[in-house]
């Protein structure tokens, strides 16, 4: 069985992130979403959620091209992910490109078109305009 992964926010669920997640489970047959914590997000990427962590893992978990959720807490976690759940194929949106290079080592690493002119932040400012 090939084993994927991939990382992120995924506030505000939008067909961005259905696109990438699709594309991300065609590259395997085991899809697992390290989603970003509150915490982290707050922390480390200076976001803070519309949705919080359990509201946006349960609607990943909704998805078809999902298998599992686990919680990304850190930047560092990726290696260990990576051997823990035995991952063949690390996917990211191209806004990372280049970023995660140092994951060849372990597994292959892959960055796919971000879909154009959609993003959480794009929805959030659209609404406060409003
Ligand atoms: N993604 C994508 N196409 C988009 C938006 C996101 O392919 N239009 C991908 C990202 O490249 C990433 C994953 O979806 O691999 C999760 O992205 P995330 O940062 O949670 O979503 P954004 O909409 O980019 O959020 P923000 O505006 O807060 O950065």
């Amino acid at each position: 069985m090939k084993r994927v992964i991939t990382y992120g926010t995924f506030d505000l669920l939008h067909y961005g992130h259905i696109n990438l997640l699709e594309k991300a489970k065609k590259q395997g047959d085991y899809l697992i979403v390290a989603l970003s914590t509150d915490e982290f997000n707050l922390k480390e990427k200076n976001k803070r959620c519309f949705f919080p962590f359990e509201e946006r893992k349960k609607l990943l978990e909704a998805i078809r091209y999902v298998d599992l959720v686990i919680e990304e807490r850190s930047w560092e976690q990726k290696s260990q992910d990576i051997k823990e759940y035995h991952i063949d194929t690390f996917v990211m949106g191209d806004d990372w490109e280049g970023k995660f290079d140092f994951l060849k080592e372990y597994c292959e690493v892959l960055y796919f078109p971000r879909t154009p002119e959609i993003s959480t932040t794009y929805i959030k400012e659209r609404l406060s305009n409003k």
